[in-house]
């Protein structure tokens, strides 16, 4: 009998059975992972403090004392401070124009409800700044930042007993966390849903393991599978962060049309543009990637600025239900979405995979 190949140092660091890390927007999938033997971190960037106190009391209330994390976004790019409407009013009229001509053309409604960005970290730091007070606070078990360095939180995390992990996107990135002492480097590559450098996974991965020293680096971007776990492992990687595969599970709260859409894509139906928020990020194709990316369209804009001006689009989309607008951050790794299975089974299955391979490979049975 070989060693099981998928009890890593990341199972001794946070005390699971698996390696595997859900990244999602919704607490019955963190619930789910965590209870299935992986862990989950709950992306809560556009929370007020309140909701991110009340859901962490809720998952705890589900999980017990098995850890979990709560993701914030700390870019330090964006402004101190500005309520939504003030920094509105900084956009130019062109891109206003850009966008209420696409509106006519699209026939797309206004949004029904208000936009639901006002407590989004990427606004301002003072808003991240009081997410991140909140997490302090309840002593979550691990801190995850999708954007910006949290090298500034670690002496007050640690002193907590807080972990702190870092996303990177370079392996430059990787060595400064390493440096400051984070807990763990997520090596995310452009395969991958959501904000995203531009170096693939199979190279950003082993890139950040020979720079990150002692420091765990856990690979992202494009897994989806278990045969996507193994190579990670294989490339130096202590586990892996996934996100587009919990996005059309069973406890994931996404519209059925997202769902579905998912479903349907290939990789082929992923963009990567800073259209929707003035960073670099994967996203299924939709109409406002189309028209961001034809000649003619106006340069897009930084950080905040355009995700206030997609944020109207986004909205619209969404309430009106109109799948020719609706969007979804989607990962490269989309194809092997072709189901909607409960988070546990997803969790089973993508073990099963990799331990197939490595059986396939040795040809001996893991433990
Ligand atoms: C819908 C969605 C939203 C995301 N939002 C964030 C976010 O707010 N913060 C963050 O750190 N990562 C975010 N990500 C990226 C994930 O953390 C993760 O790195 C990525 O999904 C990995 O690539 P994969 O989707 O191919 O598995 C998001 C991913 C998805 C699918």
């Amino acid at each position: 009998m070989a060693k099981n190949p998928l009890h890593t140092p990341l199972c001794d660091m946070l005390g699971i059975e698996f390696p595997i890390i859900a990244f999602t927007h919704c607490k019955d999938v963190v619930n789910a992972v965590v209870n299935a033997g992986g862990f989950a971190v709950l992306g809560e960037a556009m929370h007020t403090p309140d909701e991110i106190a009340a859901d962490i009391k809720w998952i705890r209330s589900r999980v017990g004392d098995k850890p979990f994390g709560i993701d914030l976004v700390l870019p330090a790019s964006v402004p101190p401070t500005g309520d939504l409407d003030e920094l509105r009013k900084k956009i130019p009229e062109s891109h206003w124009n850009f966008w209420l001509d696409m509106k006519k053309r699209h026939n797309i409604p206004d949004p029904r409800g208000q936009v639901a960005l006002h407590q989004w970290g990427g606004l301002n730091q003072e808003i991240a700044r009081k997410q991140l007070d909140v997490l302090l606070e309840e002593r979550v078990p691990v801190i995850c930042s999708g954007l910006g360095n949290p090298a500034f939180i670690l002496k007050t995390a640690h002193e907590r007993g807080i972990k702190v992990f870092g996303l990177v996107g370079k392996a430059r990135q990787a060595k400064k966390e390493a440096e400051a002492g984070v807990d763990a480097i997520i090596a995310q590559g452009i395969d991958a849903a959501g904000h995203t450098g531009p170096v693939g996974t199979f190279s950003i991965v082993p890139e950040c393991v020979a720079v990150a020293g002692d420091t765990p680096v856990i690979a992202a971007g494009g897994v989806t599978t278990g045969q996507h776990l193994a190579a990670a492992l294989c490339l130096g990687a202590v586990g892996v962060w996934t996100g587009t595969l919990w996005l059309a599970s069973r406890e994931s709260d996404n519209d059925m049309i997202i769902k579905e859409k998912l479903i349907a894509a290939t990789a082929d139906d992923t963009v990567y543009s800073d259209c929707i928020s003035g960073f670099p990020m994967r996203i299924l194709k939709c109409t406002w990637t189309d028209e961001w990316a034809k000649d003619g369209a106006p340069k897009v804009l930084p950080a905040p600025y355009q995700m206030l001006l997609s944020s109207d689009y986004i909205q619209a989309a969404n309430d009106h239900r109109r799948p020719d607008l609706m969007t979804e951050a989607a990962g490269q790794g989309v194809r092997f979405i072709t189901a909607m299975k409960p988070a546990r089974q997803i969790v089973f299955d993508m073990v099963a995979e990799a331990l197939g391979v490595f059986e396939d490979l040795t040809g001996v049975a893991p433990e």
